[in-house]
This record gives structure tokens, C-alpha cells and sequence, in this order.
């Protein structure tokens, strides 16, 4: 049983280009999924289709068994959203944002104290509650758009890019009551082109491209599909891409020469590089590898 099911998702805007191309997508209950892609791959689309603020053009998304286009409210009371670009406003505060949402979902006031009360604190607005909003810093104002979600403790959440604009503490201090939710039973799609943020938080993860998922499992299966385990990154003299290549893929990074390869062509092009002089150094392909290759190919393909 899947809480969220999306089948042969389609979806234009324009009747002529396709931001979703038959999107397949299962999502099970407490689990974390990261969907991965670059700007205009249609991570938003998919979401406010999900959430039923968006009609698909073909195909269905079912949200804790119900359609979303048919059953809009039903839905809309068991899921919360951070909105893509979202900003809470200038004149409120953090309190006030956290605490009359929850009433306006029907949280008796008891309930709602309590629960912005937690949040505020665990997302690190505690201290700042009662400040209006336009005077707080970019990040904080993000936190309170995630604090809202989190607050409704609803059964799935989608979270657009939730971390976008925050620095490296208050990034791990979201990621952290992302984790504690899904701890707590829930469910979580989270929109991101931040590997790291992918690595630390996800179960799964989804990398779209186009429109199109390109490949999903979890962070480990995504990077085996790819099928290099290895990459080694040279500089150097003379460094020709047309020789590299028959150790493995060659990608040009500035001035670098990024080889991807398996276990035992990588201690050859080690011992090619000592040979040459050139600067070598060898490390595990990451998501962020797998990220490029998979989407690189997409074009590749297109093109
Ligand atoms: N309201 C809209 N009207 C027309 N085209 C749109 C609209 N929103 C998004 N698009 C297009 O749909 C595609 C997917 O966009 P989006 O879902 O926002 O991608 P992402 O969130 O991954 O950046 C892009 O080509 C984008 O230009
Ligand atoms: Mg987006």
C-alpha cells in the first residue's frame, strides 16, 4: 500500500510542451522521498498536482487512497505543503503564522499553543516569535513557512525546496525535523537539486528530467545503476581526453579531467597518472555523480 501513487502523470501547460511526460511515481508511508532535478524538470508541477492545486492533463495521482482531482478536499485536510516561493507576511509573526494556521485546520486552541509552541522551538523561532516578519532575516522566514507544515503533523507532507536561501546550520536544523517527522510515521516528498540534502534526508529518491523519471531507489541504487563505482579526477601536463577514454567515461570539469571508471581500470589510470607526473585523486562516485550522468545522458539522447 502506497500513500502516494502517481500513474502515467501527464501534464502541459501550454498544449504544446510537456512539463510532465507520464510520471510514475510510489511513495510508502514514513518514508522520506527526495525528488531530484534541475531548474524546469517539473518538480513543482508534480507537487501542486499532488496536492490538488493543479488539474493533471492525463493520468491520476492518489493521495492516501484518494484521487486528488476527485476527492480535493478530503485530500487537502490530510496534507501540508511549503510552498515553492512562498513568504509569510511582512506584518505577522512567527507565532501568529504557526498558531492561527493550526486553528484554521481546526486544532482546538489548547492543541495549537502547544504544537506552535514545539515547532517554533525546534525549527530555532522560539526566541523570535512575537518579531513581525519583514523583520526577520530570509532564512528565518523560510523556517516559518516549514514550521507551519510540520506543525499540522498531517499525514503527508510535500516541502518545495524547503531549504533553499538557508545557511549551512539552519539547513541541518530542517533536515533534522524532516527526520523527526518522518520518524513520527509520515510521510515526506521533499524537492531538492541539493545532493547533499538528498544523501542526508531520503529513503528514495526520484531524479525527473524532462518531465520524466530517469531513475529512483534508493541513494545506493541509484548510484549502482550507473555503473561506475569510481571516479578519478587528473591534472596535469598533456593530458589527452582521447587517451583517457578507454579507462572510462570522461567528463571535462575547468581544468580537470574527471574519469568515471570500475575498481580495476582505476589502479591503471593511477599508475598511467603516476607515470606521467600528472596530479591524480580517486574517491567513490556520489549521488551528485549519478545526478549528472543519468541527466547528461537524457540530453545526450534528445540531442
Ligand atoms: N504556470 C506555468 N505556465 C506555463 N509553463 C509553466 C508554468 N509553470 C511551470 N511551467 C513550465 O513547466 C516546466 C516545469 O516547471 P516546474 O514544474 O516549475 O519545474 P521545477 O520545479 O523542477 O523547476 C518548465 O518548463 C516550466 O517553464
Ligand atoms: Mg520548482
Amino acid at each position: 500500500m502506497y500513500v502516494i501513487e502517481s500513474e502515467d502523470l501527464w501534464k502541459t501547460y501550454d498544449g504544446r510542451r510537456w512539463a510532465l511526460s507520464g510520471v510514475d511515481l510510489r511513495v510508502r508511508e514514513g518514508e522520506v522521498l527526495a525528488l531530484l532535478g534541475r531548474n524546469g524538470a517539473g518538480k513543482t508541477t508534480f507537487i501542486r498536482i499532488a496536492c490538488s492545486l493543479l488539474k493533471p492533463t492525463r493520468g491520476s495521482v492518489r493521495v492516501l487512497g484518494m484521487d486528488v482531482t476527485q476527492e480535493s478536499s478530503r485530500v487537502r485536510e490530510r496534507i501540508a505543503l511549503v510552498p515553492q516561493e512562498g513568504r509569510p507576511s511582512n506584518l505577522n509573526t512567527p507565532w501568529s503564522h504557526v498558531y492561527y494556521y493550526l486553528i484554521a485546520r481546526g486544532l482546538p486552541r489548547s492543541e495549537a499553543r502547544v504544537r506552535a509552541r514545539r515547532y517554533l522551538q525546534s525549527l530555532e523561532l522560539w526566541d523570535v516569535r512575537d518579531v513581525i516578519c519583514g523583520n526577520l532575516s530570509g532564512g528565518m522566514r523560510q523556517r516559518v513557512l516549514v514550521a507551519m507544515a510540520l506543525a499540522t503533523e498531517a499525514d503527508v507532507l510535500f516541502l518545495d525546496e524547503p531549504t533553499i536561501g538557508l545557511d549551512p546550520l539552519s539547513k541541518q536544523t530542517v533536515w533534522e525535523q524532516i527526520r523527526d517527522s518522518a520518524a513520527e510515521g509520515r510521510t515526506v516528498v521533499v524537492t531538492t537539486h541539493n545532493m547533499e540534502e538528498a544523501e542526508t534526508i531520503a529513503d528514495r529518491v526520484a531524479i525527473i528530467d524532462e518531465g520524466r523519471i530517469v531513475a529512483s531507489g534508493t541513494p545506493e541504487e541509484v548510484k549502482a545503476r550507473v555503473g561506475y563505482e569510481y571516479r578519478v579526477d587528473l591534472r596535469g601536463d598533456g593530458i589527452e581526453a582521447s587517451e583517457l577514454s578507454s579507462y572510462g567515461l570522461v567528463r571535462r570539469i575547468g581544468d580537470r579531467y574527471r574519469v568515471y571508471l570500475s575498481d580495476s581500470t582505476a589502479r591503471e589510470l593511477l599508475d598511467l597518472a603516476i607515470a606521467r607526473g600528472w596530479t591524480a585523486s580517486l574517491s567513490r562516485t556520489t549521488l551528485e555523480d549519478a545526478f549528472v550522468l543519468l541527466v547528461g545522458e537524457v540530453e545526450e539522447h534528445a540531442g
